[in-house]
């Protein structure tokens, strides 16, 4: 871990996710996932500068209506979030630009309550950036930034009593569904009896609406995908030709998730210099970059319930295209 550095008297920032540690968790990863059925790679490595601004431009597209349609529900719910919770410490998982958590630090500040804001994102430019923005529109507030990976650094989030936990964006539907569980488990055994989860999934839906928010006609989100080999070959001194690939983004109806890959367009191999590893991809085989899985009411209970939490609250848009929920750590049902 790398020590703690002072920006700013209440910008503090605390680096859990260093060189090092991108070197052994992600190589490792990656090292075993260019080598599983499919082929697969982490979705961390589409954050880096450059993917966390073009997926700011993905925000603004008029065919990715997520964003949209969780802020439409924030405004409409932060003050009720904020009364139900009085949360003194609000937690952002995966924060990226905070851009949307602002209705919740207003309704929070409007409360009366709030004193900390912990955004945690393993993108560090993009964390540092929000963080000071924060800081500067909010001078009441001190500001804990951490740098670190939401599915290995929940025991770093500072300890307190009414800490609200925001996890926005649906970003919970890029884990796989095993790891989604143990992800849960992990943050409900963190979690004590006055704090709280609010969570943003997008829901089940119209496929042509789904896979039309992931194949914009501009090719922003192709090449927020495609980055993930620019940074594989800037990081790993790897030799992915973009030209030997295909953009390709459908819904699974089984699986109830947006499958994102490159897919080769010719049998080759690559050659992945700092894993030691070459990768030889037939023709037509597909590299999946991400999965972006879509959610339903009932089944998402169920998988709070198996990890120890209980739904309170649940506010969807008009379209009932997308929901945030409330929900804390305990059994049984807290809503009808
Ligand atoms: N919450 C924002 C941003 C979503 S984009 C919104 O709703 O718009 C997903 C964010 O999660 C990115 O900033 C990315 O860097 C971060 N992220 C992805 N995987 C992560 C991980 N394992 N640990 C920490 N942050 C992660
Ligand atoms: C961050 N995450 C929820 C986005 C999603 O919709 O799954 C990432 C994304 N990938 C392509 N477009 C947006």
């Amino acid at each position: 871990m790398r020590d703690f550095v002072e920006t700013e008297p209440r910008v503090r920032i605390e680096v859990r996710l260093d060189e090092e540690d991108r070197r052994s968790a992600l190589h490792d990863e990656t090292f075993w996932g260019l080598r599983a059925e499919p082929k697969e790679l982490s979705p961390v490595w589409l954050y880096d500068e450059r993917g966390s601004r073009l997926f700011e431009r993905i925000t603004r597209l008029p065919e990715y209506y997520p964003t949209r349609s969780e802020r439409k529900i924030l405004g409409r719910c932060a003050a009720e979030v904020a009364a139900r919770t009085g949360a003194a410490t609000l937690i952002e998982l995966g924060s990226g630009t905070s851009e949307k958590t602002r209705l919740l630090l207003d309704a929070l500040q409007a409360a009366g309550t709030l004193g900390c804001f912990v955004p945690l994102d393993a993108s560090e430019d993009v964390l540092l950036r929000s963080a000071r923005t924060v800081a500067e529109r909010y001078p009441a507030l001190r500001v804990h930034a951490i740098v670190g990976d939401f599915e290995r650094h929940l025991g770093a989030l500072p300890e307190g009593r009414r800490r609200l936990v925001a996890f926005l964006g649906s970003t919970i539907g890029n884990l796989h569904p095993e790891r989604r569980g143990r992800f849960l488990a992990a943050l409900a055994a963190v979690l004590g009896p006055g704090d709280a989860l609010l969570l943003g999934v997008d829901l089940v839906k119209d496929p042509g609406v789904i896979e039309a928010a992931y194949n914009d006609p501009g090719g922003v989100t192709e090449e927020f995908v495609r980055n993930a080999l620019t940074a594989l070959n800037r990081d790993l001194h790897a030799d992915f030709a973009q030209r030997r690939f295909a953009y390709q983004a459908c819904w699974d109806p089984a699986r109830e998730w947006v499958d994102i890959a490159l897919r080769a367009l010719e049998g080759h191999a690559v050659r992945v210099e700092e894993l030691e590893a070459d990768v030889v991809f037939a023709a037509g085989e597909r590299l999946r970059i991400e999965v972006s899985a879509k959610f339903r009411r009932e089944s998402l209970e169920r998988e709070l319930a198996a990890a120890g939490m209980r739904l309170e609250e649940w506010w969807t848009d008009a379209d009932g295209s997308f929901a945030l929920l409330l929900a804390r750590v305990g059994r049984g049902r807290a809503l009808d």
